[in-house]
This record gives C-alpha cells, structure tokens and sequence, in this order.
C-alpha cells in the first residue's frame, strides 16, 4: 500500500510518501522559520496562508521524486490535530479532497502520534512495547506504548513544554526564533560552574514535569548579571516582537537581556542542562516504574545533542536501549505521517467523507486501528 501524508500543524508544510514495501520513497518539507523570524514566534494566520502557497508545488514535487502517479497513490493522510486550527485546516482540507478526487481512503493522524511512530522509520526500529519521551514545542509526555493506538500517558508537563521553554528561555537570552538550536548553539560555549537551576519536580514522586519555573530562575540571573537596568534588547527581538500581530509582549521586566556574552551562554548551559537532566531523570524512572527496556525519543527537542548523548548514558547504564528518528525527521515532517498513515490504513481504518480540524487532542483518546 502506497500512502501520501501531509503535515500542516504549525510551520512547517511537510509532504511525503510511504510505500509498505519500498518504505519511504520521498518526502519534502518546507519551514516557515524565515516568515516568522521577524515576529519572534510563530503568527498563525501568516502560517495558514504559507501552507496553503507550499502545499499543492510541494505535492508535485514529491510525487515525481517518489515516481509516482496519483493512480498509485493507494490511502492518504493528514495531520488532524494538535495545532494551529488554520494551519491544520489546510492539511485537513488538501488531503480528504486528494483523497475523494482518487477514490481512496483517508485517515486523520495524531501528530504526537506521528512524532511518537517517527523512529520506526528507521533501519532498527524498536519493537513495541516501549517507553516514548515526546518532546516537542507543544508537548512534553512520557507514554507507555503497547502498539499503534495503544497508548497510555504516564506523565506529562504540567505547564510550558520543553521545546518552549527552550524558546521561552532564548528569547529572555535575546536569542532568534526558533530558539531551541540557538539556545543549544550558545550553551557550548558556557561555563557549567558558573549558575546551577534546580531540576523541577524531580525529588517527588511522579512522571509530571513542570519547566515554567526554570524560566523564573533565567530571568532572575539575567537580571544579576545586567550592564544596564532593563532596557529594549540590543540583540533586537524584542522591537520586532512588538510589531508582531497576534504575538504576546512578555512583561517589560522580561525585555531585556544581559549585555556580557559570556553570561548569556553560561546561563544557556544551566538552563539546558536542567532541563536535559529532569528529562532523564524521569525517563529512568519511567523505565524502572514500567519494567521496560526500550526508551524511543522523539519531537523537536529531541534532535538536542546533549539530551541525546545524555540519554544514551542513563539507558547504557540501565541495560536499556534509546532509539531516535534521523535528526531531519525529529522535528516537524511529512514522513512521520505518512507512516502513521499507512499504519492505520492498511489495518483498515478510514474517514467518513468529511474532515475536521482537532486544535485539543489527548493521545490518551486515540484507538488502535
Ligand atoms: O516537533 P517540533 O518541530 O514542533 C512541534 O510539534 O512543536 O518541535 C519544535 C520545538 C521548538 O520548541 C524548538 O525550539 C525545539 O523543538 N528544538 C530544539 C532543538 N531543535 C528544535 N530544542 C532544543 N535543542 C534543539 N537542538
Ligand atoms: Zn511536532
């Protein structure tokens, strides 16, 4: 079976084209970094209008990378849900009208379910069960997988999710959109002796995770460590920002940030060091708690070098096994869904003649196929 899948869920407009023979033949992607580079986060609306311009050059061209016909195309899918409701009106709209105009079947996928899936893409895929670390822009979740749709969140954050809280903290650190790499980029050449922040909600029991107050603690040190009291960042993301529609000001005591380089990066190492060491901390003791072996890491945050070194250590350690998609499918792509795709489809699975944007959307809802 030969499934096309588009991912339109926030900004990037992802195609590609899994075959349950072949395997992934094509995929191609588009990001929408440079649009809402100058608005320091993502603007909605400009993000539904890009899709919809990307969507229909980008099929063509998967298509004939793939060598495929619309004839050959046997199911298709799309991402229905969590995300931007425009955005995710774009995939959902394109891919059920392909999927009438062709007389195939289609299948709304989950996008977490597409991250969670994504490194069984790869040439040694994890059998199941496993324990899978969904950190993303959005999510942050450890879930018990027993197979396709048989999930079972086992803890999850109870405020900011990784990812924005690296983008969170890199803005406070005067640090471009999107800020997770960036940050990354600047820790490397940080002191790891110079700030330590706590790692939240790790000395109680649980699998929740909590990175708001990591936040608190950046903009406490940034603060101490100031040239100049409170003042427009001179590194400019804060003027940009506020011409931003739809893209809220943090408070002005948040619109600054420090003026010493080196104390920019040496809080960029504490604060992705904490957040790296809380998501290990958990994930063993997801893995001891659930008696599990495999650990699967997946979503945006999970292309950080550091988490992934640090995360082989701790499975090392534990007899366990980390697996990782490829780092082009750790973030948002089209592949992801055309694999979570033809899972369900060849399984049978398939939309009434209608579609749905689901902006809200627990993993703990999905059914197997
Ligand atoms: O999965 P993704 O592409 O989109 C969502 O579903 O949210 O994840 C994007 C998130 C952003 O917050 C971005 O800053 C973060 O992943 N990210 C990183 C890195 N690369 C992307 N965070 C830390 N280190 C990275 N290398
Ligand atoms: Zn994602």
């Amino acid at each position: 079976m030969r499934v096309l899948g588009i991912e339109t869920s926030c900004d990037e407009t992802g195609i590609a084209i899994y075959d349950g023979q072949r395997g992934l033949l094509a995929h191609v992607l588009h990001s929408q970094v440079a649009l809402h580079a100058e608005y320091g986060g993502v603007v909605p609306e400009l993000a539904s209008r890009d899709h919809v311009r990307k969507v229909l050059p980008l099929l063509r061209q998967v298509m004939t990378l793939a060598d495929t016909r619309a004839a050959d195309i046997q199911g298709v899918a799309y991402t229905a849900g969590p995300g931007l409701v425009g955005a995710l009106l774009v995939g959902a709209a394109i891919g059920r009208s392909l999927a009438w105009a062709w007389g195939v079947p289609a299948v709304a996928i989950h996008h977490m379910e597409g991250h969670l899936l994504a490194p069984l893409l790869e040439e040694d895929p994890p059998d199941f069960p496993f324990v899978a670390l969904l950190v993303s822009g959005g999510h942050t979740q450890l879930v018990r997988v027993d197979g396709v749709g048989r999930y079972h969140i086992l803890g999850e954050s109870l405020d900011d999710a990784a990812g924005e809280a690296f983008d969170k903290t890199a803005k406070l650190l005067g640090l471009g959109y999107p800020g997770g790499p960036a940050l990354a980029r600047l820790a490397a050449s940080g002191n790891p002796q110079r700030f330590h922040f706590p790692r939240p909600m790790t000395n109680r029991p649980g699998l929740d995770f909590s990175f708001s107050g990591l936040k608190t603690q950046v903009v406490k040190s940034v603060k101490q460590h100031q040239a100049v009291p409170a003042h427009p960042c001179a590194h400019g993301t804060w003027a940009s920002s506020a011409t931003a529609p739809g893209v809220a000001l943090p408070p002005a005591s948040m619109q600054s940030c420090p003026a010493d380089d080196q104390a920019r990066a040496d809080i960029a190492y504490a604060f992705q060091e904490a957040v790296v060491d809380t998501l290990a901390i958990k994930c063993q003791r997801a893995l001891r708690e659930t008696g599990l072996q495999r650990l699967v890491v997946s979503g945006g945050v999970s292309a950080n070098t550091v988490l992934r070194e640090r995360l082989r250590d701790m499975t090392h350690e534990m007899g366990a096994q980390v697996y990782y998609p490829r780092l082009e499918f750790c973030t948002d792509n089209g592949a992801m869904i055309a694999y979570a795709g033809y899972q369900r489809l060849r399984a049978g699975q398939a939309e009434p003649l209608a579609f749905s944007a689901v902006p809200r959307w627990s993993m703990n809802d999905l059914t197997p196929p």
